[in-house]
């Protein structure tokens, strides 16, 4: 059995575009059958992207970027943005709608966390992290963001508030200088974690 975070899923290929808008602008996104949230916009990801913090001059990363909605909102607000995934259908799609959006400061990179960018830092890495794939995957994302985080950078990522919160928030409150709920809602809670 395939997941949404298998490097290539077996499902067969469906799409469906969505339109979308988040602060403040419209969207159009292909979504596609093996690529998490398939015909709409996740209820964590809205919460996430209408509450993240970006800024005009920033590099962001947008990790596990799925068919893209988190990069490429963030696109509209900061200098470039890097959007990685291990699902290549998941990065195709993304490349799609980067087209469709005419999103130029953009790009999307293959591979596991942080190996695109190993030698890479950002203003802000901002994340719907892939709670499936289990609690490893999230401690590798949170204890290594501070070594790809500028000074004062911030790591941004939405969790489930039963499936998680508690203890990502415990671990970033080890990992980051100070650690900030960003927003909560539908049973959900966004957290920064400033390095
Ligand atoms: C919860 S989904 C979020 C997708 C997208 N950002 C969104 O909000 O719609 C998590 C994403 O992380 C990806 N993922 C899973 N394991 C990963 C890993 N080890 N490295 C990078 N991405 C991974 C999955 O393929 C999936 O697209």
């Amino acid at each position: 059995m395939t997941h949404y975070y298998s490097e290539d899923p077996d499902v067969p290929l469906k799409t469906k575009a969505i339109e979308v808008c988040l602060k403040g602008y419209c969207f159009k996104f292909i979504t596609a059958s093996g690529v998490f949230s398939f015909g709409k916009l996740d209820r964590g990801t809205e919460l996430l992207v209408e509450s993240m913090i970006l800024d005009e001059g920033w590099r962001v990363l947008d990790l596990g970027c799925g068919y893209g909605a988190i990069g490429i909102v963030a696109s509209r607000f900061v200098d470039y943005v890097i959007m990685t995934d291990v699902n290549r259908r998941a990065l195709n799609m993304a490349r799609k709608n980067l087209k469709i959006n005419d999103v130029r400061n953009a790009e999307v990179k293959w591979g596991s966390l942080y190996e695109p960018v190993s030698r890479e830092k950002f203003d802000s890495i901002i994340t719907n992290p892939p709670v499936h794939a289990g609690k490893a995957v999230l401690r590798e994302i949170v204890i290594n963001a501070p070594r790809h985080l500028n000074d004062g950078g911030l790591l941004q990522l939405v969790i489930k508030t039963k499936q998680g919160a508690k203890y990502i928030k415990a671990l970033m409150e080890d990992h980051f200088t100070e650690v900030r709920e960003l927003a909560k809602g539908s049973g959900y809670r966004v957290y920064a974690g400033i390095a």
